[in-house]
């Protein structure tokens, strides 16, 4: 047998000790019992072991006493299909699998079987040439290929200057400082997005006002901005939320009205549109972030992309501990940080700016294939496009019906996505009841309503360049059955 199989496998006659051994060694939840000619007789579960001690087993029981006879098995060969059902409906992650005679040949986990990831980087060779080519270099920081990384961007965007970071969140963090947003000021945000559009105003002490978003586009709602202006508002900073733009024109128009800047978080939006023109081209400042999960990587990484000069100098000299250009090493003109990006990530982020629109295309067609799997299931809404955006697609985010269903319905439906094997998340939960931010600003239940509403019914689905069209219709016929139990 199999070592993998005589891993997990005992007898009758062994302890309750043995079997929490060998369940603690494997880090599975069952061990399986057989005969002596390897023929399966049952199994016993770390749930059988805690309820038999519970009820005045000891460790000293011999399995026999606990086993679980007649346990849910396979024939081999059993299609994958339905072995991922039969752990859905059971809820279990492994199954013995036997031959005709009913011996145990095998046991199937389902990680092994099924495992589609959230998210997944789409790293070609040409990256790794690009990547590789820098280590053979001296410059491994402040070299040539941040500077070209910078280039491309700032020519893609159609803006002046493009100041490469550490991330999105120290990009941020320089565009509020560079616009001397400080103790006091409000900044005027949207709470359903990830927690660093609004800290970022909380590191200058500045307070981020928040304003409901639109239940459509899940961006800030427009008409909403203006009464929650005050005398302390400096800037406002729309989030172009999963690559959909926010309605640049008439958050421009208000900004003027009031003499405020605007700082564009497009971290989730490279590539998107607004009437023709690229978002992070409309702002004062914007900010694009290039984490694993985002449309083009750097691993870890941001652009910061203006066509103010000032503001530009000012996040240059910022992120690099203050120096101006012309500074020696240890002379810093203002507070400063270490928010470089290596060499290593620009030539990364110049490598998959080659092929952005590839990128963005590959992206677009598996929306377009989600949209049409899904559209057929009762009660699950697809993303929504306005007609006036071209979408980066960041994630894929579906909605349940509100009238329908609740956020227990929507929990219970990611756990049952999870249970075969498809990674999924409620995305977002609301910035405002994130306990630090109730505590700061005493934020309830009720506070932003739409927000609250939309972030209870969210899923992400998994969503990355090169997903199969067959894992999209396995994750479709998946929720289509989920939400069919849930229906009923
Ligand atoms: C809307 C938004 N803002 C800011 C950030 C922060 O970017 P980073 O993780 O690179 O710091 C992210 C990252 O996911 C984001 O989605």
């Amino acid at each position: 047998m199999d070592k993998r199989i005589s891993s997990i496998t005992l007898g009758e006659s062994n302890t309750i000790k043995e079997a929490m051994e060998r369940i603690n060694k494997t880090g599975l939840r069952i061990v399986i019992i057989t005969n002596e000619s390897k023929k399966l007789l049952g199994v016993v579960t770390d749930g059988d072991i805690r309820r038999a001690l519970l009820t005045g087993k000891n460790f000293q029981t011999l399995l026999k006493e606990i086993i679980t006879t007649s346990p849910i098995k396979a024939v081999e060969g059993a299609p994958a299909m339905d072995l991922l059902k039969i752990m859905a409906e059971k809820n279990i992650q492994e199954i013995p699998i036997v031959d005709k005679n009913g011996v145990l040949v095998d046991i199937v986990l389902l990680s092994e079987i099924k495992s589609i990831p959230l998210s997944s980087p789409d790293i070609t060779s040409k990256d790794v040439e690009a990547i590789n080519q820098v280590l053979s270099t001296s410059f491994l920081s402040i070299g040539p290929k941040v500077k070209e990384f910078e280039k491309k961007i700032a020519n893609y965007i159609g803006v002046k200057y493009a100041v490469a970071v550490n991330s999105g969140t120290s990009g941020l963090h320089l565009c509020v400082r560079s616009l001397d947003i400080k103790d006091g000021d409000e900044v005027i945000t949207a709470p359903f997005s990830f927690i660093a559009s609004a800290n970022c105003m909380l590191f200058e002490r500045a307070k981020p006002v928040f304003v409901d978003i639109d239940e459509k586009t899940l961006c800030i709602d427009v008409n909403k901005i203006e009464e929650k202006i005050t005398e302390k508002t400096k800037a406002i900073m729309p989030v172009h939320i999963f690559g959909h733009s926010c309605e640049m024109d008439k958050i421009m128009e208000i900004a003027k009205k009031h003499n405020l800047a605007v700082i564009e978080d497009a971290c989730e939006a490279i590539g998107g549109e607004y009437k023709g023109k690229k978002v992070g081209s409309f702002g004062d400042a914007s900010v694009f972030a290039f984490y694993p999960n985002k449309q083009i990587t750097t691993a870890e990484g941001g652009m910061i992309v203006t066509d103010n000069e000032k503001i530009a100098k000012l996040c240059q000299s910022m992120r690099n501990q203050g120096r101006d250009d012309n500074n020696e090493w240890l002379s810093h003109m203002r507070l400063g940080y270490n928010y470089r990006m290596s060499e290593l990530s620009a030539a990364l982020g110049v490598a998959q700016m080659d092929r952005i629109d590839e990128i963005l295309g590959k992206r677009q067609k598996i929306a377009e294939y989600y949209n049409e799997q899904l559209k057929k299931i009762n009660g699950v809404e697809i993303p929504y496009a306005s007609l006036d955006v071209k979408m980066s697609w960041f994630v894929y985010t579906i909605k349940l019906d509100s009238k329908r269903f609740s956020r227990e319905n929507r929990n219970q439906a990611i756990e049952d996505l999870r249970k075969r094997g498809i990674a999924c998340k409620a995305y977002f939960p609301p910035i405002h009841l994130e306990p630090f931010y109730v505590d700061m600003f005493d934020y309830k239940k009720g506070s932003f309503p739409v927000t609250e509403s939309v972030s209870d019914l969210t899923i992400a689905l998994p969503f990355y360049n090169n997903l199969p069209e067959k894992e999209i219709d396995y994750i479709c016929d998946s929720l289509k059955d989920i939400m069919e139990s849930l229906n009923d």
